[in-house]
Parts: structure tokens; sequence; C-alpha cells
């Protein structure tokens, strides 16, 4: 496994490699949803190139940028086991030159949820990911599906850019108990992961209910607050049930795909997670 730490690095290593070529973009602490993607990209393509970079512009002036978990030596060690052939590793300056001025904005879909939580966060993410879209030039970019709103935001980037790259979305890996594994579980106690349970559970049961024929988008939202307010340590940002391809949030009867998804807050971070609804 070769690790470049510069573009120029980079660019030299990736020379004559084998197509096609999957990329995995990672901001690192590494854990098995991430190692899902790296899987994934290694079953369908013959060159594998994963990247760790804690993106600062997409983090708030209030969010976690300084202590954001690292560990890069068991990052690579986990890459390196599972079969990744090529690792991205820059320094911020070599991300954002100096007089760095370009910006990559997706409108609309950025709006609600996500977007209106942490404002500038998707431009951040559409900037650093057209970024390294540019350098590593895949034919395949692999998403996880944990983080709806961005899959989809990254989707419509690509296409209003016209990159040939396909997005392949990677289902949400979970622990045995349902919650999402997040690098940012970390920051839990013991007692707010237990909590933080009622996440997944909540999701569940408004999409057991779906399954079963409840269509009203309202009481799906509602049966979803109900377990989650029911836990004293967990502050809910929103309960999203929106239309799966414009995010654009349901009133009434759910007729078509949607995205249930939801953000909450405990004292040292807050998680996010969501199932699709498909009538
Ligand atoms: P990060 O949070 O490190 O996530 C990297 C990728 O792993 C994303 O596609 C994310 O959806 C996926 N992922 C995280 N947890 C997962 C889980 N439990 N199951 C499946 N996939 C999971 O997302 C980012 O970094 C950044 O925004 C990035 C795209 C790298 C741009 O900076």
């Amino acid at each position: 496994m070769i690790v470049a730490r510069t573009v120029a690095e980079f660019r030299a290593a990736r020379e004559g490699v084998p197509a096609p070529l999957g990329f995995v973009p990672t901001m690192g602490y590494l854990h098995e949803g991430h190692l899902a993607l790296v899987d994934a990209a290694r079953a369908e393509c013959a060159t594998v190139v994963a990247s760790i970079f804690v993106n600062p512009t997409q983090f708030g002036p209030n969010e976690d940028f300084e202590r954001y978990p690292r560990d890069e030596d068991r990052d690579l060690a986990l890459l390196e086991a599972a079969g990744t052939d090529l690792v991205l590793l820059p320094p911020v300056d070599e991300m954002y030159p100096p007089g760095d001025a370009t910006r990559v904005r997706v409108d609309r879909i950025t709006e609600g949820q996500e977007g209106a939580r942490r404002p500038g966060h998707f431009e951040g993410v559409t900037t650093v990911v057209a970024k390294l879209f540019g350098m590593v030039q895949p034919d395949r970019a692999y998403f996880g599906e944990k983080d709806g709103q961005q899959l989809r935001v990254i989707r419509r980037m690509t296409r209003d850019l016209l990159l040939p790259i396909e997005i392949v979305a990677c289902p949400t890996v979970r622990e045995p108990d349902g919650l999402a594994l997040s690098s940012r579980n970390v920051y839990l106690s013991a007692e707010e992961r237990a909590q933080a349970l009622s996440l997944s559970a909540g999701l569940r049961a408004a999409s057991d209910a779906f399954e079963a024929g409840e269509r009203d988008a309202g009481r799906l939202r509602a049966m979803v607050r109900e377990r989650i307010e029911s836990q004293p340590l967990a502050d809910i940002s929103y309960i999203s049930l929106a239309d799966s391809e414009t995010l654009d949030e349901i009133e009434g009867v759910v007729e078509r795909a949607a995205m249930l998804s939801l953000a909450v807050r405990f004292s040292g971070a807050t998680l996010i997670d969501n199932v699709a609804l498909e009538p």
C-alpha cells in the first residue's frame, strides 16, 4: 500500500494503475462502516484508493474540528488489511493551497435537515469532494447511506458537474443492538450510549409501521419523536420525513420513496441516522 501526502506524490503513484479505480473518501478514525465501503470497492475495482482528510471547511466555528478523533497509524493498518492500494493523506495546505478562492455549492437539497442544522457544512463537503474527485479521477466513488443527505448532495453535484464518476451507495453498518457506527460515538458516555439506542429503535418502529401500512407523515415522525423524547439525555435537533429525491419535507400521505432522518444532540456529540421508506 502506498501512502501519498502531497498532490504531486499522489499523481506519481496514480500513474498507470489498473482501471477501474474505486475511491473511498473518509475523515479517518475508521470503523467497520468505512471498511465496508473499502470492501465494496475492492470487490468491484482493480485499484482501491482511500483518502483520510479531516476537512476544516465542513465544520462550523463551534463544531468539533480541533477535537475530531484521529488515529493515523491504526487507520493505515486497517486500510492495508482491507486491501487498499493507495492512500491519500494530505495536509490542509495541499487541499487548500495559499490564495484558495474556489467553492462548490449545491442548492436546494442542501437547505433542509443537516444543511439547516449546520450552515455551510455541505459547501465544505462538496468543495472537498470535488477537489478529491479531480485529483483521484475515480471511475466509482463509495459513500455510506448513514449520511443520507450527503450521499444525495454528492450525486447531485456529480450529475451537475458532468463528472464521469459512478456514485455507489453502501448500506449503514450498525452495532448488534442497532446503533449506527460513527467516529463520533466515542464522545458518548455509557449512559448516553444506552439512550442513543432510541435513534435506531425509533426509526425502526416507524419503518415497521410503514411496512404495516401507516402512510401518515405526521404520525410516522411522532412515533420516532416519542421514543427519543423518553430519553432524558437526548435532545432532538430535527426529525425529517422527506422526499427521497428532492429532500422536500412530506406533509400528509407518503406516496413516494422517502427518507426518514434525524439528528439528536447529546452533551458531547450530535448523532444522525436515517432509514429509507419505500411504498
Ligand atoms: P466520514 O464521516 O469519515 O465518512 C466517510 C464515509 O463513510 C461516508 O461516505 C460515510 O457515509 C461512510 N460511513 C460512516 N459511517 C458509516 C456507517 N455506519 N455505515 C456505512 N457507511 C458509513 O463523510 C465524511 O467522512 C466526509 O463528509 C467526507 C465525505 C469524507 C468529505 O470530507
